[in-house]
Protein backbone atom coordinates (compact mmCIF):
# COMPACT_ATOMS: atom_id res chain seq x y z
CA UNK A 1 0.00 0.00 0.00
CA UNK A 2 1.62 3.75 -0.89
CA UNK A 3 1.13 6.16 0.83
CA UNK A 4 -1.52 8.41 -0.33
CA UNK A 5 -0.92 11.77 0.81
CA UNK A 6 2.91 13.09 0.46
CA UNK A 7 3.91 16.77 1.26
CA UNK A 8 4.62 18.29 -1.87
CA UNK A 9 7.73 17.64 -4.06
CA UNK A 10 10.48 20.38 -2.40
CA UNK A 11 8.49 21.33 0.26
CA UNK A 12 9.26 20.21 3.64
CA UNK A 13 8.25 19.26 7.07
CA UNK A 14 10.42 19.92 9.74
CA UNK A 15 9.75 17.53 12.88
CA UNK A 16 10.54 18.42 16.71
CA UNK A 17 14.61 16.84 16.50
CA UNK A 18 14.68 19.65 13.45
CA UNK A 19 12.64 22.33 14.64
CA UNK A 20 14.88 22.11 18.00
CA UNK A 21 17.92 23.31 16.19
CA UNK A 22 15.73 25.56 14.00
CA UNK A 23 14.63 27.74 17.04
CA UNK A 24 18.33 27.51 18.71
CA UNK A 25 19.83 29.12 15.62
CA UNK A 26 16.64 31.81 15.61
CA UNK A 27 17.88 32.49 18.83
CA UNK A 28 20.90 33.31 17.99
CA UNK A 29 20.14 35.54 15.32
CA UNK A 30 17.42 37.28 17.24
CA UNK A 31 20.13 38.49 19.58
CA UNK A 32 22.75 39.30 16.83
CA UNK A 33 19.97 41.48 15.03
CA UNK A 34 18.96 42.95 18.34
CA UNK A 35 22.47 43.52 19.31
CA UNK A 36 22.82 45.86 15.74
CA UNK A 37 19.80 47.24 16.12
CA UNK A 38 17.57 45.88 14.09
CA UNK A 39 13.89 45.24 14.16
CA UNK A 40 11.53 42.71 12.78
CA UNK A 41 8.97 43.47 9.93
CA UNK A 42 6.41 40.39 8.76
CA UNK A 43 4.57 40.56 5.45
CA UNK A 44 1.99 38.55 3.90
CA UNK A 45 3.68 35.13 1.95
CA UNK A 46 1.57 36.30 -0.83
CA UNK A 47 1.83 39.52 -2.83
CA UNK A 48 0.79 40.40 -6.27
CA UNK A 49 2.81 39.02 -9.35
CA UNK A 50 3.50 42.57 -11.32
CA UNK A 51 5.56 43.53 -7.75
CA UNK A 52 7.88 41.08 -8.49
CA UNK A 53 8.07 41.59 -12.00
CA UNK A 54 9.18 45.00 -11.45
CA UNK A 55 11.43 44.62 -8.63
CA UNK A 56 13.39 40.89 -9.56
CA UNK A 57 13.16 41.82 -13.08
CA UNK A 58 10.91 40.02 -15.85
CA UNK A 59 13.47 38.29 -17.57
CA UNK A 60 15.21 37.18 -13.85
CA UNK A 61 14.70 33.11 -13.79
CA UNK A 62 12.92 33.84 -10.51
CA UNK A 63 10.03 35.91 -11.97
CA UNK A 64 10.59 34.34 -15.85
CA UNK A 65 10.11 30.38 -14.58
CA UNK A 66 9.99 30.09 -11.06
CA UNK A 67 6.91 31.63 -9.30
CA UNK A 68 3.92 30.16 -8.20
CA UNK A 69 1.37 32.47 -9.67
CA UNK A 70 -2.53 32.22 -9.67
CA UNK A 71 -4.94 33.87 -10.74
CA UNK A 72 -7.33 35.08 -7.71
CA UNK A 73 -10.94 35.15 -8.15
CA UNK A 74 -12.82 38.15 -9.31
CA UNK A 75 -13.83 40.56 -6.21
CA UNK A 76 -17.05 42.60 -6.77
CA UNK A 77 -15.76 45.46 -9.15
CA UNK A 78 -15.22 41.98 -11.20
CA UNK A 79 -11.38 42.80 -11.44
CA UNK A 80 -9.10 39.02 -10.81
CA UNK A 81 -5.95 39.95 -10.24
CA UNK A 82 -2.61 37.72 -10.32
CA UNK A 83 -1.51 36.82 -7.10
CA UNK A 84 2.34 34.75 -6.37
CA UNK A 85 3.56 33.38 -3.42
CA UNK A 86 6.91 35.21 -2.58
CA UNK A 87 9.71 33.90 -3.67
CA UNK A 88 12.17 36.51 -2.04
CA UNK A 89 11.51 39.12 1.18
CA UNK A 90 12.86 42.34 -0.69
CA UNK A 91 10.01 43.42 -2.79
CA UNK A 92 7.50 42.83 0.00
CA UNK A 93 9.30 44.55 2.19
CA UNK A 94 10.08 47.58 0.06
CA UNK A 95 6.51 47.36 -1.07
CA UNK A 96 5.74 47.71 2.91
CA UNK A 97 8.02 50.51 4.27
CA UNK A 98 6.72 52.64 1.07
CA UNK A 99 3.42 51.90 2.05
CA UNK A 100 3.66 52.39 6.08
CA UNK A 101 5.07 55.86 5.13
CA UNK A 102 8.34 54.41 7.56
CA UNK A 103 10.52 56.02 5.50
CA UNK A 104 9.54 59.49 6.44
CA UNK A 105 11.01 59.06 10.05
CA UNK A 106 14.43 58.75 8.64
CA UNK A 107 16.82 55.61 8.52
CA UNK A 108 14.97 52.00 8.78
CA UNK A 109 17.19 49.18 9.82
CA UNK A 110 14.78 46.04 9.40
CA UNK A 111 14.48 42.19 9.43
CA UNK A 112 12.16 39.23 8.55
CA UNK A 113 12.08 35.73 8.03
CA UNK A 114 10.03 32.87 6.76
CA UNK A 115 9.25 30.88 3.86
CA UNK A 116 10.01 31.99 0.04
CA UNK A 117 8.66 30.06 -2.66
CA UNK A 118 10.63 29.23 -5.86
CA UNK A 119 9.80 26.29 -8.36
CA UNK A 120 12.74 25.71 -9.40
CA UNK A 121 14.50 21.42 -9.43
CA UNK A 122 14.57 20.17 -6.03
CA UNK A 123 18.09 18.94 -4.75
CA UNK A 124 20.31 19.33 -1.93
CA UNK A 125 20.60 22.59 -0.56
CA UNK A 126 17.17 23.98 -3.34
CA UNK A 127 14.11 23.37 -2.19
CA UNK A 128 10.85 24.90 -3.69
CA UNK A 129 9.68 26.01 -0.11
CA UNK A 130 12.95 27.49 2.01
CA UNK A 131 12.91 29.36 4.60
CA UNK A 132 15.33 33.16 4.65
CA UNK A 133 16.40 35.25 7.31
CA UNK A 134 16.37 38.79 5.39
CA UNK A 135 17.62 41.83 6.73
CA UNK A 136 17.46 45.72 4.77
CA UNK A 137 18.86 48.80 5.60
CA UNK A 138 17.17 52.19 3.82
CA UNK A 139 17.94 55.29 4.06
CA UNK A 140 21.78 54.95 4.62
CA UNK A 141 23.58 55.28 1.40
CA UNK A 142 27.11 55.64 2.46
CA UNK A 143 29.29 52.46 2.12
CA UNK A 144 29.16 51.99 6.34
CA UNK A 145 26.15 50.50 6.44
CA UNK A 146 27.33 47.91 3.39
CA UNK A 147 30.14 47.49 5.95
CA UNK A 148 27.85 46.77 8.91
CA UNK A 149 25.75 44.25 7.20
CA UNK A 150 28.59 42.70 6.16
CA UNK A 151 30.00 42.48 9.47
CA UNK A 152 26.34 41.65 10.72
CA UNK A 153 26.81 38.07 8.62
CA UNK A 154 30.47 37.81 10.40
CA UNK A 155 29.13 38.09 13.96
CA UNK A 156 26.17 35.23 12.57
CA UNK A 157 28.81 33.07 11.84
CA UNK A 158 30.46 33.35 14.42
CA UNK A 159 27.79 32.92 17.19
CA UNK A 160 27.00 29.89 15.41
CA UNK A 161 30.68 28.42 15.01
CA UNK A 162 30.53 28.02 10.99
CA UNK A 163 33.01 30.46 10.24
CA UNK A 164 35.52 28.20 9.05
CA UNK A 165 33.01 26.69 6.52
CA UNK A 166 32.00 30.43 4.48
CA UNK A 167 34.19 32.59 2.72
CA UNK A 168 32.94 35.96 1.36
CA UNK A 169 32.32 36.86 -1.98
CA UNK A 170 32.15 40.63 -3.27
CA UNK A 171 31.82 42.85 -6.14
CA UNK A 172 30.59 46.18 -7.40
CA UNK A 173 27.60 46.65 -9.86
CA UNK A 174 27.97 50.13 -10.17
CA UNK A 175 25.75 52.92 -11.44
CA UNK A 176 23.00 51.90 -13.35
CA UNK A 177 24.00 53.94 -16.13
CA UNK A 178 27.48 52.67 -15.93
CA UNK A 179 26.45 49.24 -15.79
CA UNK A 180 24.00 49.84 -19.13
CA UNK A 181 26.91 51.02 -20.67
CA UNK A 182 28.93 48.18 -19.70
CA UNK A 183 26.01 45.60 -21.13
CA UNK A 184 26.50 47.44 -24.08
CA UNK A 185 30.00 46.50 -24.37
CA UNK A 186 29.39 43.08 -23.37
CA UNK A 187 26.69 42.53 -25.78
CA UNK A 188 29.19 43.74 -28.53
CA UNK A 189 31.93 40.91 -26.90
CA UNK A 190 29.61 37.85 -27.07
CA UNK A 191 28.11 38.58 -29.97
CA UNK A 192 31.51 38.25 -31.47
CA UNK A 193 31.51 35.12 -30.52
CA UNK A 194 27.81 33.83 -30.39
CA UNK A 195 28.34 30.33 -32.27
CA UNK A 196 29.98 28.93 -29.38
CA UNK A 197 27.31 30.30 -26.66
CA UNK A 198 24.79 27.46 -25.97
CA UNK A 199 20.84 28.43 -25.45
CA UNK A 200 20.66 29.86 -22.25
CA UNK A 201 23.42 32.01 -22.76
CA UNK A 202 22.02 33.04 -26.32
CA UNK A 203 18.54 33.71 -24.74
CA UNK A 204 20.58 36.35 -22.02
CA UNK A 205 22.38 38.08 -24.55
CA UNK A 206 19.05 39.68 -25.52
CA UNK A 207 17.32 40.25 -22.43
CA UNK A 208 20.49 40.44 -19.45
CA UNK A 209 23.68 39.64 -20.84
CA UNK A 210 25.51 40.19 -17.26
CA UNK A 211 23.94 37.01 -16.36
CA UNK A 212 25.82 34.78 -19.13
CA UNK A 213 29.13 35.51 -16.70
CA UNK A 214 27.32 33.93 -14.33
CA UNK A 215 26.93 30.45 -16.23
CA UNK A 216 28.37 27.44 -14.94
CA UNK A 217 28.84 26.04 -18.40
CA UNK A 218 32.31 24.56 -18.58
CA UNK A 219 32.22 25.07 -22.32
CA UNK A 220 32.04 28.93 -21.93
CA UNK A 221 35.07 29.44 -19.04
CA UNK A 222 37.36 30.60 -21.46
CA UNK A 223 35.27 32.97 -23.31
CA UNK A 224 33.76 34.51 -20.04
CA UNK A 225 37.68 34.44 -18.39
CA UNK A 226 38.08 36.94 -21.45
CA UNK A 227 35.28 39.54 -21.38
CA UNK A 228 35.50 42.63 -20.18
CA UNK A 229 35.55 42.93 -16.80
CA UNK A 230 33.11 45.58 -14.88
CA UNK A 231 35.55 46.39 -12.23
CA UNK A 232 37.60 48.17 -15.67
CA UNK A 233 34.08 49.91 -16.17
CA UNK A 234 32.95 51.62 -12.87
CA UNK A 235 31.95 54.84 -12.48
CA UNK A 236 33.89 57.11 -10.26
CA UNK A 237 31.52 57.29 -7.12
CA UNK A 238 30.83 53.61 -7.66
CA UNK A 239 34.48 53.03 -7.34
CA UNK A 240 35.14 55.23 -4.06
CA UNK A 241 32.28 53.36 -2.74
CA UNK A 242 33.86 50.25 -3.08
CA UNK A 243 36.82 51.13 -2.15
CA UNK A 244 35.41 52.46 1.24
CA UNK A 245 33.66 48.94 1.47
CA UNK A 246 36.69 47.23 0.95
CA UNK A 247 39.16 49.72 3.46
CA UNK A 248 36.13 48.89 6.03
CA UNK A 249 36.42 45.21 5.79
CA UNK A 250 40.01 45.00 5.49
CA UNK A 251 40.16 47.13 9.31
CA UNK A 252 37.71 44.83 10.90
CA UNK A 253 39.54 41.78 9.43
CA UNK A 254 36.75 40.20 7.43
CA UNK A 255 38.57 38.28 4.64
CA UNK A 256 37.15 38.40 1.16
CA UNK A 257 37.65 37.91 -2.53
CA UNK A 258 36.75 40.00 -5.38
CA UNK A 259 34.93 38.30 -7.74
CA UNK A 260 34.23 40.13 -10.43
CA UNK A 261 32.17 37.95 -12.34
CA UNK A 262 29.37 38.12 -9.05
CA UNK A 263 26.12 39.79 -10.28
CA UNK A 264 23.39 38.35 -9.18
CA UNK A 265 20.26 37.00 -10.40
CA UNK A 266 17.67 39.38 -9.46
CA UNK A 267 17.63 43.03 -11.52
CA UNK A 268 17.41 45.61 -8.46
CA UNK A 269 21.01 45.75 -7.45
CA UNK A 270 23.62 48.45 -8.13
CA UNK A 271 26.86 48.76 -6.69
CA UNK A 272 28.16 46.61 -3.51
CA UNK A 273 26.89 42.61 -4.33
CA UNK A 274 28.14 40.13 -1.75
CA UNK A 275 27.82 36.14 -1.44
CA UNK A 276 28.80 34.13 1.17
CA UNK A 277 29.73 30.75 -0.17
CA UNK A 278 30.62 27.09 1.37
CA UNK A 279 32.70 24.47 -0.51
CA UNK A 280 30.45 21.88 2.18
CA UNK A 281 26.89 21.58 -0.29
CA UNK A 282 28.04 20.94 -3.48
CA UNK A 283 26.50 23.06 -6.55
CA UNK A 284 24.08 24.72 -3.97
CA UNK A 285 27.26 26.98 -2.77
CA UNK A 286 25.43 30.37 -1.52
CA UNK A 287 24.35 30.40 1.60
CA UNK A 288 23.98 34.30 1.90
CA UNK A 289 23.51 36.95 -0.10
CA UNK A 290 22.65 40.63 -0.42
CA UNK A 291 23.65 44.19 -2.06
CA UNK A 292 23.11 47.27 -2.52
CA UNK A 293 19.96 48.27 -4.34
CA UNK A 294 19.31 51.96 -4.52
CA UNK A 295 16.91 52.49 -7.12
CA UNK A 296 14.21 50.37 -6.46
CA UNK A 297 12.76 51.86 -3.52
CA UNK A 298 11.89 55.23 -6.67
CA UNK A 299 10.88 52.37 -9.05
CA UNK A 300 8.30 50.79 -6.63
CA UNK A 301 6.58 54.66 -5.97
CA UNK A 302 8.55 55.50 -2.82
CA UNK A 303 10.44 58.62 -2.72
CA UNK A 304 14.09 58.15 -3.78
CA UNK A 305 15.80 55.70 -1.03
CA UNK A 306 18.90 54.01 -0.81
CA UNK A 307 19.02 50.56 0.25
CA UNK A 308 20.84 47.90 1.32
CA UNK A 309 20.36 44.18 2.88
CA UNK A 310 20.98 40.70 1.82
CA UNK A 311 18.97 37.41 3.01
CA UNK A 312 20.73 33.91 4.38
CA UNK A 313 19.17 30.19 3.54
CA UNK A 314 18.11 28.70 6.61
CA UNK A 315 18.49 25.13 5.22
CA UNK A 316 21.89 25.87 3.52
CA UNK A 317 23.21 27.43 6.95
CA UNK A 318 21.64 24.45 9.48
CA UNK A 319 23.51 22.33 7.00
CA UNK A 320 27.14 23.59 8.05
CA UNK A 321 26.46 23.39 12.16
CA UNK A 322 28.16 21.59 13.75
CA UNK A 323 27.80 18.46 16.07
CA UNK A 324 28.22 20.37 19.20
CA UNK A 325 25.93 23.10 18.40
CA UNK A 326 22.95 20.29 17.62
CA UNK A 327 23.50 18.25 20.42
CA UNK A 328 23.46 21.64 22.21
CA UNK A 329 19.97 22.42 20.76
CA UNK A 330 18.10 19.09 21.39
CA UNK A 331 19.02 19.67 24.94
CA UNK A 332 17.72 22.82 25.25
CA UNK A 333 14.71 20.98 23.97
CA UNK A 334 14.51 18.17 26.22
CA UNK A 335 12.34 18.21 29.30
CA UNK A 336 14.48 18.89 32.58
CA UNK A 337 11.83 17.33 35.23
CA UNK A 338 9.37 14.27 34.47
CA UNK A 339 6.08 14.52 36.70
CA UNK A 340 5.31 10.86 37.98
CA UNK A 341 1.93 10.48 39.28
CA UNK A 342 1.11 7.71 42.06
CA UNK A 343 -2.36 7.03 41.05
CA UNK A 344 -5.81 8.39 39.17
CA UNK A 345 -7.02 9.99 42.16
CA UNK A 346 -3.89 12.33 42.47
CA UNK A 347 -4.60 13.68 39.40
CA UNK A 348 -5.67 16.88 39.85
CA UNK A 349 -3.50 17.32 42.95
CA UNK A 350 -0.17 16.46 40.67
CA UNK A 351 -1.97 19.43 38.10
CA UNK A 352 -2.02 22.00 40.75
CA UNK A 353 1.50 20.49 41.88
CA UNK A 354 3.15 20.98 38.20
CA UNK A 355 1.77 24.27 37.96
CA UNK A 356 3.23 25.45 41.39
CA UNK A 357 6.59 24.08 40.13
CA UNK A 358 6.45 25.59 36.33
CA UNK A 359 5.22 29.19 38.51
CA UNK A 360 8.50 29.42 40.77
CA UNK A 361 10.62 28.54 37.92
CA UNK A 362 9.54 30.09 34.47
CA UNK A 363 12.72 28.51 32.12
CA UNK A 364 11.61 24.68 33.56
CA UNK A 365 10.63 22.45 31.07
CA UNK A 366 8.42 19.93 32.89
CA UNK A 367 6.27 17.31 31.28
CA UNK A 368 3.68 15.82 33.42
CA UNK A 369 2.67 12.30 33.09
CA UNK A 370 -0.72 11.72 31.67
CA UNK A 371 -2.67 8.63 30.44
CA UNK A 372 -2.23 6.76 34.06
CA UNK A 373 -0.26 3.26 34.37
CA UNK A 374 2.33 1.80 36.98
CA UNK A 375 5.24 3.75 38.68
CA UNK A 376 7.41 1.15 36.55
CA UNK A 377 5.58 2.54 32.90
CA UNK A 378 6.37 6.00 34.37
CA UNK A 379 9.04 5.57 35.05
CA UNK A 380 10.44 4.07 31.45
CA UNK A 381 8.57 7.23 29.94
CA UNK A 382 10.55 9.35 32.16
CA UNK A 383 14.27 8.02 31.27
CA UNK A 384 12.69 8.29 27.40
CA UNK A 385 11.70 11.60 28.20
CA UNK A 386 15.50 11.99 28.71
CA UNK A 387 14.69 14.55 31.76
CA UNK A 388 17.10 14.73 34.57
CA UNK A 389 15.09 14.51 37.66
CA UNK A 390 11.70 12.65 38.58
CA UNK A 391 9.26 14.44 40.75
CA UNK A 392 6.61 11.38 42.72
CA UNK A 393 3.43 12.91 44.09
CA UNK A 394 2.62 9.29 45.56
CA UNK A 395 -0.40 8.77 48.12
CA UNK A 396 2.15 9.38 50.85
CA UNK A 397 3.64 12.69 49.40
CA UNK A 398 0.06 13.97 48.93
CA UNK A 399 -1.14 13.05 52.87
CA UNK A 400 2.48 14.94 53.85
CA UNK A 401 2.13 17.43 51.48
CA UNK A 402 5.91 16.76 49.96
CA UNK A 403 7.25 15.58 46.81
CA UNK A 404 9.89 12.53 46.25
CA UNK A 405 12.85 13.39 43.92
CA UNK A 406 14.65 11.19 42.29
CA UNK A 407 17.62 12.13 39.80
CA UNK A 408 17.49 10.31 36.47
CA UNK A 409 20.91 10.45 35.42
CA UNK A 410 22.73 9.93 38.42
CA UNK A 411 23.36 12.57 40.11
CA UNK A 412 22.39 11.69 44.01
CA UNK A 413 19.76 9.99 46.16
CA UNK A 414 16.33 9.96 46.13
CA UNK A 415 15.05 12.16 48.76
CA UNK A 416 11.53 13.38 50.11
CA UNK A 417 11.34 17.19 50.74
CA UNK A 418 8.45 19.44 52.25
CA UNK A 419 7.34 20.94 48.97
CA UNK A 420 8.72 24.29 49.60
CA UNK A 421 11.98 22.75 50.25
CA UNK A 422 11.41 20.18 47.35
CA UNK A 423 10.90 23.40 44.86
CA UNK A 424 14.67 25.00 46.43
CA UNK A 425 15.92 21.38 45.82
CA UNK A 426 14.37 21.09 42.19
CA UNK A 427 16.12 24.78 41.77
CA UNK A 428 19.41 23.27 42.61
CA UNK A 429 19.35 20.23 41.06
CA UNK A 430 18.30 21.26 37.51
CA UNK A 431 20.57 23.45 36.07
CA UNK A 432 18.70 26.30 34.28
CA UNK A 433 21.18 28.15 33.10
CA UNK A 434 23.47 25.71 31.42
CA UNK A 435 20.72 23.25 29.55
P1 LIG B 1 18.80 35.21 -3.30
O1 LIG B 1 20.24 35.08 -3.63
O2 LIG B 1 17.84 34.91 -4.38
O3 LIG B 1 18.59 36.70 -2.78
O4 LIG B 1 18.45 34.29 -2.06
C1 LIG B 1 19.14 34.46 -0.83
C2 LIG B 1 19.53 33.12 -0.25
O5 LIG B 1 18.39 32.27 -0.16
C3 LIG B 1 20.50 32.33 -1.11
O6 LIG B 1 21.83 32.72 -0.85
C4 LIG B 1 20.25 30.91 -0.64
O7 LIG B 1 20.98 30.62 0.54
C5 LIG B 1 18.78 30.92 -0.31
N1 LIG B 1 18.00 30.28 -1.38
C6 LIG B 1 17.62 30.82 -2.56
N2 LIG B 1 16.91 29.94 -3.28
C7 LIG B 1 16.83 28.80 -2.55
C8 LIG B 1 16.22 27.52 -2.74
N3 LIG B 1 15.51 27.23 -3.82
N4 LIG B 1 16.37 26.58 -1.76
C9 LIG B 1 17.08 26.85 -0.65
N5 LIG B 1 17.66 28.05 -0.42
C10 LIG B 1 17.55 29.01 -1.35
C11 LIG B 1 17.38 37.20 -2.34
O8 LIG B 1 16.41 36.54 -2.16
C12 LIG B 1 17.45 38.67 -2.01
N6 LIG B 1 16.11 39.11 -1.57
C13 LIG B 1 18.48 38.94 -0.94
C14 LIG B 1 18.56 40.40 -0.59
C15 LIG B 1 17.98 41.01 0.46
N7 LIG B 1 19.20 41.33 -1.30
C16 LIG B 1 19.02 42.50 -0.70
N8 LIG B 1 18.28 42.33 0.35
Amino acid sequence: VTNRYQAVRGMNDFMPADTAIWQAVERELLACLAGYGYREIRMPLVERSHLFARSLGDTSDVVGKEMYSFEDRADREGKAESLSLRPEGTASCVRAVIESGMLRNGPQRLWYAGPMFRRERPQKGRYRQFHQFGVEAFGIGTPDVDIELIQLCATFWQRLGVADSLRLELNSLGSNAAREQYREILVIYFSGCRDQLDENSLRRLDENPLRILDSKNPDLADIIANAPRLDEHLDAESAEHFAAVRAGLDHLGIAYTLNPRLVRGLDYYNRTVFEWKTDRLGAQDAVCSGGRYDGLVAELGGQDTPASGFALGMERLLALLDDDFTAQAETAATPHVYLIIGNESLRNAAATTAEQIRDKMRALRLLAHCGGGSFKAQFKRADRSGAQLAVILGDDEAEQGSLTLKPLRGQGEQQTLPIEAALTEIARLVDLQQS
